[in-house]
């Protein structure tokens, strides 16, 4: 048996003004229609063996996650939602859900831990890759799925590998860093994907990060249980207790520091939809390099990524741009300085 746990949450900041605390990146649209989210659903539910999925997400998520998932008619999947009074980060949401997995499921039940904001364009290489990554982890392996990079990100972890052992996971490395791991040859993305037993995870957060598994396991103990129609089963995690966790991610707490790590090489065709930039290329462009969404109208523009939520937006004569007009806010940028949005997003915020 396989669970997927769906983590999904965080503010998406590079992505303003389409993404915000009020509207979190997993619920972006992408080419096929349907959000990150209801996409990453889809992908756990199409897996071999899969009945029951748990998503940990926001409690304000509640209502919009349950919307998104009724939209797949997936009659021979039970839905588990796991919410957070409050943002704790990956680690704590991990904890959260493997710790309801093993009240649920058992010790021995294998997670699959997915992030929300991931393409996948070969499903059928995800799905072989995950059957891989489950016998190892069947063996006590904690397994990540690693990415071949082809430019120095400072935004992913880097695993440096030898064959499907990791060495060492260095999470978000600077730009100086990120170019010698591309040019050793001898490191992959972190895809941000994982597979584990129940207990494996367990015991190594009982060892790197015993606070935000105590407060977790306390919060999932006191959390509220309630039954929403016949195949959703909602926990609220108890808030005072959830509070206590470290804000740490997964990646930093546990991934970086413990020596059971393996790897399967994921030829999947995989993004991480982290920027405008990186949603371009999520489309299929016209011949001149741009894609349009919405209401639009360009001349003599290229490689521009242009969406209208209503008005009109027009271009002329310019490149490499991305404007993304929504109800209250426009946002031009440069793509290549689509990283600093967060800025922008922090100042905007600090502003008040
Ligand atoms: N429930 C919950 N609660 N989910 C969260 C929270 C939280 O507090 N914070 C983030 N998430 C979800 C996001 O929605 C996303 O689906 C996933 O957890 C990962 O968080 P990101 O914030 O997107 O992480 P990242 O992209 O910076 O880094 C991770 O992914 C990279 C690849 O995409 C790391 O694992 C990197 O090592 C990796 O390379
Ligand atoms: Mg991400």
């Amino acid at each position: 048996m396989i669970i997927p746990v769906v983590v999904s949450g965080g503010v998406g900041s590079r992505l303003w003004p389409a993404s915000r605390q009020s509207h979190p990146k997993p619920f972006l649209p992408v080419e096929n229609g349907k959000s990150l989210l209801l996409n990453t659903f889809v992908r756990a539910a199409s897996l071999p063996d899969v009945t029951d999925i748990v998503t940990i997400t926001a409690r304000d998520s509640s209502f919009k996650t349950i919307a998104e998932y009724e939209k797949l008619d997936a009659a021979h999947i039970a839905s588990h939602l796991i919410l957070e009074p409050m943002g704790r980060d990956t680690a704590a949401a991990a904890a959260a859900a493997t710790v309801y997995v093993e009240m649920n499921f058992g010790r021995d039940a294998v997670i699959l831990f997915l992030a929300a904001d991931h393409l996948i364009r070969d499903t059928a290489a995800f799905s072989k890759a995950v059957t891989a990554a489950k016998t190892l982890a069947e063996r006590d392996r904690v397994v990540t799925f690693g990415i071949e990079p082809n430019r120095p990100e400072t935004g992913y972890g880097y695993l440096e590998v030898d064959k499907d052992n990791v060495i060492r996971f260095v999470e978000k490395p600077d730009s100086k860093t990120a170019a010698a791991y591309l040019d050793a040859g001898s490191f992959l993305w972190n895809s941000g994907m994982f597979c584990f037993r129940a207990g494996a995870m367990l015991d190594a957060m009982d060892r790197h990060c015993p606070d935000v598994l105590r407060a977790a396991r306390k919060a999932i103990e006191k959390g509220i249980r309630q039954d929403i129609g016949s195949r959703t089963a909602e926990t609220t995690l108890d808030a005072a207790a959830f509070a206590d966790a470290p804000k740490i991610s997964i990646d930093y707490a546990v991934m970086e520091k413990i020596a059971n790590l393996s790897v399967v090489r994921a030829d999947i065709g995989w993004s991480d939809v982290g920027t405008w930039s990186s949603l371009s290329e999520c489309y299929t462009p016209d011949d001149k390099g741009n894609t349009a969404i919405g209401d639009t109208a360009l001349v003599d523009a290229s490689n521009c990524f242009v969406s209208s939520q209503g008005r009109l937006v027009s271009l002329v004569g310019v490149n490499d741009l991305a404007v993304i007009d929504t109800r209250d806010a426009t946002l031009v940028v440069d793509k290549a300085r689509s990283q600093d949005v967060k800025v922008l997003f922090e100042k905007l915020r600090d502003a008040g």
